[in-house]
């Protein structure tokens, strides 16, 4: 099918409900992550399918409901580390494992999140 968006193209609602639900369960259980996120991941799950929609192309649901994402400036409250990081990603390469994400698609995203993943990071390694 032509002109699909990669939201679409990747398996649309299901695959990034699917593929977040996998990737909190790996964060709540990172000894790197878990210390800086809420105990309760459900609200962090609902807001992070809506941002990673829009991400890929689909509804603007993210800043339908909470504006401009400014996902740097949002993330200023907590030290992400370039070690966070890479833990971060490494959840999210294992999540779509989980959910058999595959593929050209998969390569393009990954490395995308790889690009924003850096962008976060604002406190070194050796801070605390
Ligand atoms: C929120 C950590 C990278 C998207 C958060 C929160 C933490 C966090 C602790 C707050 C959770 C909460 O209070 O509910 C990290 C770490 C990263 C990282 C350690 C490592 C680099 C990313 C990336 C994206 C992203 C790459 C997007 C592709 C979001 C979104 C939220 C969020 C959409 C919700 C913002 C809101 O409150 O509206 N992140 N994050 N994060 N993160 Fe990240």
């Amino acid at each position: 099918k032509q002109f699909e968006t990669p939201y679409e193209a990747i398996g649309g609602e299901e695959m990034i409900s699917k593929l977040v639900e996998a990737f909190y369960k790996l964060v709540a259980r990172h000894p790197d992550l878990a210390p800086i996120f809420p105990k309760d991941l459900t609200e962090t799950a609902r807001k992070q399918k809506q941002f990673l929609t829009q991400y890929l192309g689909g509804p603007p649901l993210y800043t339908e409901e909470h504006g401009h994402p400014m996902l740097r400036a949002r993330h200023l409250p907590f030290e992400i580390t370039p070690t966070r990081a890479k833990a971060w990603l490494s959840c999210m390469s294992e999540a779509m494992d989980e959910v058999g994400l595959s593929g050209p698609l998969r390569e393009e995203f990954f490395q995308r999140l790889v690009l924003t993943a850096h962008h976060m990071v604002n406190t070194p390694d050796n801070s605390t």
